[in-house]
């Protein structure tokens, strides 16, 4: 068995649910196993640990990865923990999926790229919109060429946060701004998509929160990409409406909109005829499942990576340059210009 551990059982959950859905799904020796619960509310730990019929459960996670028999842990466990469960999993031998934000701070980054450069294990970063069907989708439409050579790139995080906020909690931490640690979703999209940016220009807004937090609750950026696109960041925790990321991609000859919240992707193409010499445009709707948290996925990408049955899409320096954008932009709108993302760059 290929046994794995989660700390932190909100989000952990449902990497947990994943864990047991991709576990049924192979079989073998080294199938992966949810062998281990960690979360300090020992009430939930209980609960959970009956739910999943999981018989190790920890209130520490360091006596978690103190099992020699535990193969893996995804850390699930607030931003500010990160880097120190990071450290101490590798150090025990694990391989790790941690969480977005890979963390909040450019040390705490570096660390974390450095120990899990230095180690032997696979260390992924959970950039979990790689794996969300409508976004992997107009990943693969774009790679075809179905909408030519891209142009414009957007992706919007819309999220109200009014029912997670807490004064004095980890979210409302004044490191932990809603780009880095929402936005990154949509910024590390754009990546995905468009390459690194090498120029951002920001503004931001505070309206609203403004007895918990010291930092804006709403941003727009402008990015420019490699081979001259053009994108542009919506990021916002205290709107209101639906959670929502809406992305749309602008190419030559076709324009992609979808997001991961809706049944179904639109695919936009120019055809000429007779009648048309200069192009009509033609709309296709692509069904989509929906499945904005597709935890099972991610962790397959995670074992696959760990069989060495793929290659690792999100290691540790790639989560930390996800964050560098995202640091650029709060810089920018902070300081009112244009600031080039500061790059974990190898060497
Ligand atoms: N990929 C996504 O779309 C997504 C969605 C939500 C959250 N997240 C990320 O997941 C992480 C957790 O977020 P959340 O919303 O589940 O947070 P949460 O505060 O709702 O839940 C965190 C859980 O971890 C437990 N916990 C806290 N400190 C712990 C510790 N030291 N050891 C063990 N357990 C501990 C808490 O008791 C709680 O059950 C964050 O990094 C967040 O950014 C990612």
């Amino acid at each position: 068995m290929f046994n794995v551990g989660v700390i932190g059982l909100r989000m952990g959950e449902t990497h947990a649910r994943g864990i047991q859905k991709i576990s049924a799904q192979i079989t073998g020796e080294k199938r992966p196993y949810l062998a281990a619960l960690c979360d300090t509310d020992s009430v939930k730990l209980k609960a959970l640990g009956e739910e999943f019929g999981v018989r190790k459960l920890y209130t520490d996670y360091r006596d978690m990865i103190a099992d020699p028999t535990l193969d893996a842990v995804v850390i699930a466990s607030p931003d500010q923990e990160h880097r120190r469960m990071s450290e101490d999993a590798l150090a025990a031998g694990k391989h790790v999926l941690c969480e977005k934000p890979l963390a909040l701070t450019r040390e705490d980054l570096a660390a974390i790229v450095e120990a899990a450069e230095k180690s032997d294990r696979i260390f992924m970063v959970g950039q979990i919109c790689r794996f969300t069907p409508g976004f992997y989708k107009a990943k693969e439409l774009i790679e075809q060429g179905a909408i030519g050579e891209l142009t414009y790139v957007e992706s919007e995080y819309a999220h109200d946060y009014s029912e997670i906020y807490r004064a004095g909690t980890w979210r409302t931490d004044p490191l932990r701004n809603g780009v880095v640690g929402g936005g990154c979703h949509a910024v590390d999209l754009l990546r995905w998509i468009a390459g690194d940016p090498d120029e951002v220009v920001a503004y931001g807004v505070h309206k609203t929160f403004a007895d918990v937090t010291v930092y804006d609750d709403t941003h727009v950026a402008i990015l420019h990409f490699p081979d001259g696109v053009i994108g542009k960041v919506f990021c916002s925790i205290s709107c209101r409406r639906p959670y929502t990321m809406r992305s749309v991609f602008y190419g030559t000859k076709g324009t992609i909109i979808t997001d991961n919240t809706s049944p179904s992707m639109w695919l936009y193409t120019q055809e000429t005829d007779e009648e048309h010499p200069y192009g009509c445009l033609k709309g296709t709707e692509i069904p989509i499942d929906i499945a904005n948290h597709n935890a099972a996925g991610e962790f397959e990408a995670f074992y696959k990576a760990v069989m060495g049955q793929a290659p690792l899409e999100t290691p540790a320096r790639e989560g930390a340059n996800t964050i560098a954008v995202c640091l650029a932009i709060v810089e920018s709108a902070e300081q009112r210009r244009p600031v080039r993302p500061d790059y974990f760059r190898k060497g």
